[in-house]
């Protein structure tokens, strides 16, 4: 639009792209990390809509921008408001509380406060973007004040609010002093979208206990004064990749050379076990090494040419969040402790590599595995699971798969474990490892049709239905 003002607003925590400073002093863009941005992209690049963001660098002044043929507009955040907003309030705070308490969540009141103000800051810049009657869709656990700011100062949008993460059971959730008021801030939305059916059973609940609002299959009665109650809608939407486009990266000659240089460069194992992951304590790197360290301490696996290796890709993630630190020392130690164990001059038992890759290197690398090991202990979706199904058009490859991530409830076909059960986890990757080509090919045959049809693009379109549907018969603002 020419006034600068957009009929489609996606409104996330982070742009799609990161300000990089280069060693040479010169700024340069790169890919953001995570799930959210590997869904949304796409999904923006086919509506021409704008997207509102931070660029990855504090205190920086930005214009809005093109890239991709999408509208970027950043969002400028202090040094001040990163530690207390993004790091403290969103990533030691609502994180570790969503994901069943896996690390103890801080409750901080000086983090609270800045994370609504930073949720007002992004509520007051995508109502200067949005145009009259616009769609507005709010991204994540970040700004879950959003919606309901956005209603207040714009009462003519239609808003989406989907929450990419877990959303907990009453009894864990209850804990957050400030759960009222969140639970409140996403109701301001039109539709409210979960990627598991617990995590919207869990949601309705909670508004349940702290509104005393009726709840129904799906949706949400809140009362207005003085007129009918106002319906959200609050369901399930499980998100996906671009399933055509990944598959197509997986089949280019250069992907599957470079699958086969991978192969040769890890001294041409039998076995290639493979993990990517950001590297989060929510993944279950820990119970997955661990894992994999007992059976070669059994003697069940051994490390060599014609033998075993575990690739793990732990991208580096929140690095100024004392959880994270920690977990890096421990996986890194014990990483160090198997190669001396058990690696030799020519082989490592363990391959670590403490870096992102760009999508094709990660495309080569998925069908270079033998065996997928996604081992969460809690996650909202599990985009890995499902990149790597889209990448083995050879209809190869095993995917064990953690039952507590959201993926599971579509995957079925996996080897589906409970990472806390290390014996069972064990006997899964052998059985893996071992699995006849026929098996293989039958499992993988029904994993890749499900993520064929149920591709980002149905995501995102069922979702977007759902929004579109609020709006008055006239196509006018919302009726209410
Ligand atoms: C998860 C979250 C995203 C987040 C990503 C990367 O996928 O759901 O909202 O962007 O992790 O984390 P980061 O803190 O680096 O943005």
């Amino acid at each position: 639009m020419g006034d600068g003002r957009y009929s489609f607003v996606v409104v996330s925590n982070r742009l799609p792209v990161d300000r990089v400073e280069e060693e040479d002093g010169t700024a340069a863009w790169r890919r953001s990390p995570g799930g959210l941005v590997t869904a949304l992209e796409p999904v923006m690049r086919a509506s021409g809509g704008a997207w509102v963001g931070w660029a990855g660098q504090p205190d920086i002044d930005l214009a809005p921008f093109d890239n991709d043929e999408v509208r970027l507009v950043p969002v400028k955040l202090s040094a001040s408001d990163l530690r207390l907003y993004y790091e403290g309030f969103s990533n030691d705070t609502i994180w570790p509380l969503y994901h069943d308490v896996i690390a103890q969540p801080t409750y901080r009141r000086v983090w609270w406060d800045r994370y609504a103000q930073v949720n007002r800051r992004f509520a007051e810049e995508t109502a200067a973007v949005a145009a009259e009657g616009a769609t507005v869709w709010v991204q994540d656990y970040h700004l879950q004040l959003v919606p309901r700011m956005l209603r207040e100062l714009r009462p003519d949008l239609v808003i989406g609010y989907f929450h990419h993460i877990p959303f907990p059971p009453y009894g864990i959730y209850s804990q957050l002093p400030w759960r009222t008021q969140i639970v409140q801030g996403l109701l301001g939305a039109d539709v409210i979208g979960f990627q598991r059916v617990a995590d919207a059973g869990n949601y309705a609940r909670a508004v349940r206990r702290l509104l005393g609002y009726r709840t129904a299959t799906g949706s949400i009665e809140v009362p207005q004064d003085g007129a009918p109650p106002r319906r959200v809608v609050a369901k399930t939407y499980p998100i996906s990749i671009d399933t055509a486009a990944f598959e197509e990266l997986a089949r280019s000659p250069e992907v599957q050379e470079r699958a086969q240089q991978i192969r040769r460069d890890l001294g041409n194992p039998a076995t290639v076990i493979l993990g990517v992951d950001r590297l989060d304590y929510t993944k279950g790197i820990r119970h997955r090494l661990k894992a994999y360290g007992e059976l070669l301490e059994d003697g069940r696996l051994q490390v060599g040419e014609g033998e075993t290796v575990l690739v793990q890709v732990a991208s580096p993630s929140r690095e100024r969040v004392e959880a994270y630190m920690q977990l890096r020392d421990e996986i890194e130690l014990t990483v160090g402790r198997l190669n001396g164990d058990f690696g030799t001059i020519s082989h490592q038992a363990v391959s670590y590599l403490h870096q992102g890759y760009p999508r094709e290197e990660m495309a080569a690398l998925y069908l270079a595995a033998d065996v997928m090991l996604v081992t969460a202990l809690r996650d909202g979706m599990n985009l890995v699971a499902k990149e790597y199904v889209a990448a083995r058009g050879d209809e190869d490859g095993v995917l064990v798969l953690s039952e507590f991530a959201g993926a599971s409830d579509e995957l079925r076909q996996a080897l589906l474990i409970n990472p806390h059960d290390i014996a069972g986890l064990k006997d899964a990757i052998l059985r893996a490892i071992s699995m006849p080509r026929d098996e293989r090919r039958r499992r993988m045959r029904a994993l890749r049709r499900r993520v064929r049809e149920y591709d980002v693009a149905r995501w995102s379109r069922g979702f977007l239905a759902d929004l579109e549907a609020v709006r008055g018969p006239a196509g006018g603002p919302p009726a209410s």
